[in-house]
């Protein structure tokens, strides 16, 4: 849109300027004036053309991710692209300045209502509350009891309780199958340690006790119905009609959560911790004042911590694990340094982690071509009309940011394909942070609504993937595909599958 203007502009240049009378100027800049209204009425933000009724809701069907930076591509869009799902209206970037000023934005503080988040209570929890003085203290009594420096050192023996369970549990495996699938492991590992966390539960991860076996598959059909596109949140004259069966869904959901996360409360209250051993459901149920939650909210955020805790985690180590097992000389470099400065015959400890320049220049890698949120998970809502890029966007409209796009840009990353963790090891890209203060790469979002566990989540990962590469070695005899299934997270389409080699000493057996 912008090369018409440019191009209808030189037009009327020329023609004024060959004849250069101030009847000519007078008539230039009258035309200019009219050719600007004319286009400031339109939308001025290219796109693709949308088909009647659905829009682009193509778009957002398997990789939405990869789609869109096609569709930004082809349409000259990758500064900002508006499009329409149904009758929503939506911009995305796969720019870094556009995308700091969006994250940044107050204009772009709230999320758009999906239908399943709200059903599923979520509306009452951080992630899709509106943005306002409920969700600013749900954020505050979060940040203050869950995710501050103090609480992450306070669990610090609980994620090693953890880790240690799970390479119990690699090793039971791997005295029973040449190849195992990594992802149960981790995904009972992240829920076990979720569930410490904000239940005070203790489980061992090859217990398949009736409590952590039911909240599984809670978390898991809650994680698939938040993930799918829901045709009713873009077309609401079918939401009489639940063409998809989530509403029905949801409905089924929702009291088996209720009563699950009740009964925990209850028991909290009959017989609180001591404040030394304060879990999650302590903390909100000893909240006073303003602060007080009523127990409808308190069960939507503590199942949303959990939720949310669980599936980010597993999903970013498997990836981790992916690479390391495709590229060989990465992981022995992983080794050597872990030799140096933990020692073959010692435990890794989470005070070693900042240690590990080359093991975290790895995770940084692997965030830069799998974030586990390429679309960064949940996107916002504007909630007054602003200027995005120049652009006027109305108040309504949906705005994603294409983190994948932004970290795989060719303008941005030298090889940018290429998995190497070396370009964080040096140059401009040394200390570079992923926390959200540089839009290259900003895998937990920016801004007021960035993700409140992205410090909690970086610890977990880096400590459990450097306790794992301590104990095993890690290879494969199916290969590796990279392929990806875009869930509420990217996950690996085809689960990674691996042998292990124990490096530091025999392993004791656990019970089946
Ligand atoms: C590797 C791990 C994780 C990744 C990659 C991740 C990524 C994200 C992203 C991209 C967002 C949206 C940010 C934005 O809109 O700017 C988000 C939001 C959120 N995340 Fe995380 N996350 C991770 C771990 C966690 C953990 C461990 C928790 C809590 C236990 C958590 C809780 C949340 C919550 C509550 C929100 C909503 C924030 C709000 O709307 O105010 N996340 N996360």
């Amino acid at each position: 849109m912008t090369s018409h203007i440019d191009t209808t502009l030189s037009l009327f240049f020329a023609l004024a300027t060959s004849n250069f009378t101030s009847i000519n100027i007078l008539f230039f800049f009258s035309l200019v004036f009219i050719i600007k209204c004319f286009f400031h009425c339109k939308s001025t933000i290219p796109g693709p053309t949308p088909l009647p009724i659905i829009g682009s809701m193509h778009l957002m069907s398997g990789l939405a991710h990869r789609k869109i930076a096609a569709a930004a591509q082809s349409c000259r869009a990758n500064r900002l692209m508006a499009f329409s799902l149904g009758e929503t209206r939506v911009i995305v970037t796969c720019s870094p300045d556009v995308a700091k000023d969006i994250l940044n934005s107050s204009a772009f503080a709230d999320r758009p209502v999906k239908e399943s988040a709200y059903r599923l209570m979520f509306n009452r929890a951080i992630g899709f509350a509106p943005y306002g003085v409920y969700w600013r203290t749900l954020r505050r009594i979060a940040a203050t009891h869950l995710f501050c420096p103090k609480q992450i050192k306070v669990s610090e023996g609980q994620r090693m309780v953890v880790s240690n369970q799970m390479v119990e549990m690699l090793t039971f495996l791997l005295h029973q199958q040449t190849s195992i699938c990594v992802r149960d492991v981790l995904k009972r590992a992240s829920l076990s340690n979720m569930m410490w966390s904000v239940f005070g539960r203790r489980y061992r991860l090859d217990s398949n006790d009736l409590e952590s076996v039911e909240l599984r598959k809670l978390v898991d059909e809650g994680y698939e119905l938040l993930g799918i596109l829901n045709w009713t949140d873009h077309l609401p004259w079918l939401a009489d009609f639940d063409p998809q069966g989530i509403r029905s869904r949801c409905s089924k959901l929702v009291p088996k959560v209720n009563q699950f996360v009740k009964k925990i409360i209850d028991q909290h209250r009959a017989h609180p911790s001591p404040q030394l051993n304060a879990d999650f459901t302590d903390v909100l149920l000893s909240l006073e004042g303003s602060d007080k939650l009523l127990e409808a909210d308190m069960i939507a955020v503590l199942w949303e911590m959990i939720f949310r805790g669980t599936d980010t985690v597993a999903v970013l180590i498997e990836w981790i694990l992916a690479r390391l097992v495709l590229h060989v000389d990465v992981q022995s470099k992983v080794h050597e340094e872990l030799d140096r400065v933990v020692g073959r015959s010692s435990q890794v400890m989470e005070s070693d982690i900042n240690n590990l320049e080359y093991l975290g220049a790895v995770v940084k890698e692997v965030l830069r071509l799998h974030p586990p949120g390429p679309l960064l998970s949940w996107a916002r809502l504007a909630i007054t009309d602003t200027t995005i890029d120049g652009h006027d966007v109305g108040a309504g409209t949906m705005a994603m940011v294409n983190m994948w796009a932004i970290s795989r840009d060719p303008e941005i990353w030298k090889d940018p394909l290429e998995f190497q963790p070396e370009r964080f090891l040096d140059g401009s890209l040394k200390d570079m942070s992923v926390m959200g203060s540089d839009l290259r790469l900003a895998p937990f979002g920016s801004g007021r609504r960035s993700c409140p566990g992205k410090n909690l989540g970086m610890t977990t990962v880096s400590f459990w993937v450097a306790s794992l590469l301590q104990e095993f070695e890690f290879g494969t005899c199916e290969g590796v595909d990279l392929s990806e299934e875009l869930k509420l997270s990217c996950e690996m389409a085809n689960p990674l599958k691996v042998t292990l080699r124990p490096r530091r000493r025999p392993h004791c057996v656990c019970e089946a």
